[in-house]
């Protein structure tokens, strides 16, 4: 493979080594797991297919340039010489930057950001005579400058928007995951699609969700209904290559064909997935996401209270996302600690071989449930510390 990006995947804090290795999965290489973040190097063709194909990823950025940054000056002389802005920035295509981290003088991303719109403006109007206009929501070119360790970083954002956001959950039910964090759980879990797979607190069912495409290798940048790709970010770029995209695209579409038909790569069934909530209606919503996800053939979803599940024959794996939160009051906080006694109780009593993995937000409600971890991974969920726990019921 020929090298010729280097780029940046924004993950999930928490998934860093999940989402490496699911980016060498689709072919990247030299991949280091940063905070929050991923580097890695890769050619045009598989800068494609992670768009396509990569569930852990916010945003995957490439690098236009790197220089040292060692104030307001420099990041204004570095911005104007770090490409050809002929090529990037004619003054018809429209812009946005985002900025983050700091450098001395550029302590507040949005003055950072600023100085980065101010050095290109002053460049395109000296060489065109005009300049472009900053457009907020749909820019032909979306940048992002990254300031640290007394260097700046200029990438491209390949997406535009948010690449967690599937389409498929147009009704949520109360604080659901996001998609791509609900990916990387899963993947932490080993789940492959051949033991059975339940979550007995599913809200609007992601993790399920998540699951049950990533398991048939649905292609999450595809619309599930039509196969049809998402409008990238991407394919507004002065190099943009129309061939090479079209192979990926192919390839993305083959595998969405295949995994419509329910089934894993070697053509075994997918194990059966099942799903509960005490909430009727956001059982429904769950049904709908389903759908519209393209996986609910795969997903039993009924409603009822955990305490009354009764898990599919076989040993499998349990996940769930029971309700918690921060600052409860004295009634809540013993509602929600019986219901963590009687989880634990169930799973005890029913899941004998069984593997159970709990997205916690608070220690003390996890400690009501009377198991022992085997395994803790600190994750952040809508900025929340919590940890993604592993308990095998023995
Ligand atoms: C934090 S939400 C789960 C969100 C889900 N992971 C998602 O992405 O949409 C917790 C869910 O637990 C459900 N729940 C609360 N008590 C329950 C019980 N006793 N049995 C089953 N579900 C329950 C709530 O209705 C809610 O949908």
């Amino acid at each position: 493979m020929t090298t010729t990006i280097s780029a940046v995947a924004v993950v999930p804090p928490g998934l860093e080594e999940p989402a490496a290795a699911e980016l060498a999965t689709l072919g990247a290489s030299d991949l280091k797991p940063l905070h929050r973040a991923v580097r890695f190097g890769c050619d045009q063709a598989t800068f494609y297919r992670l768009h396509l194909r990569a569930r852990l990823p916010f945003r995957l950025l490439r690098q236009l340039a790197r220089f040292p940054c060692t104030g307001k000056e420099a990041l204004y002389q570095g911005i104007q010489r770090a490409v050809d802005w002929h090529q990037w920035l004619p003054p018809e295509r429209s812009f946005r930057v985002d900025a983050s981290g700091s450098a001395p003088g550029l302590n507040h991303s949005h003055y950072s950001a600023l100085q980065v719109k101010n050095a290109l403006v002053d460049w395109q109007r000296q060489h065109f005579g005009a300049r472009s206009s900053v457009d907020l929501d749909t820019p032909d070119l979306s940048l992002h400058l990254h300031l640290g360790g007394g260097q700046a970083e200029l990438s491209l954002d390949g997406s535009g928007a948010s690449l967690h956001r599937r389409g498929y959950r147009p009704r949520q039910g109360l604080a659901p995951l996001k998609e791509n964090l609900a990916a990387g759980l899963i993947r932490l879990t080993g789940w492959d699609g051949r033991v059975p797979l339940a979550d007995p607190l599913c809200g609007s069912g992601t993790l399920l969700i998540e699951a049950v495409a990533m398991a048939l290798g649905q292609p999450p940048g595809l619309e599930a209904s039509t196969g049809e790709a998402r409008p990238l970010a991407l394919q507004q770029w002065s190099d943009f290559d129309p061939a090479l995209w079209q192979h990926e695209l192919d390839a993305a579409r083959s595998a969405w064909r295949a995994g419509s038909m329910g089934c894993l790569s070697d053509g075994t069934p997918l194990a059966p997935v099942w799903g509960r909530d005490a909430d009727a209606a956001v059982v429904s919503q769950a049904r709908a996401n389903a759908d519209a996800a393209g996986v609910g053939p795969w997903l039993n979803l009924q409603s009822g209270d955990c305490r009354s599940f009764e898990p599919p024959a076989g040993a499998g794996i349990l996940v769930c996302n029971p309700p918690y939160g921060a600052r409860l009051g004295a009634g809540e906080h013993d509602q929600l600690e019986q219901l963590y006694a009687d989880l634990g109780a169930m799973v005890k009593a029913r899941c004998s071989g069984w593997t159970l993995w709990l997205l916690s937000g608070n220690p003390e409600l996890t400690g009501a449930l009377r198991l022992k971890t085997s395994r803790r991974v600190p994750v952040s969920n809508g900025g929340i510390d919590c940890r993604w726990l592993r308990y095998d019921i023995r």
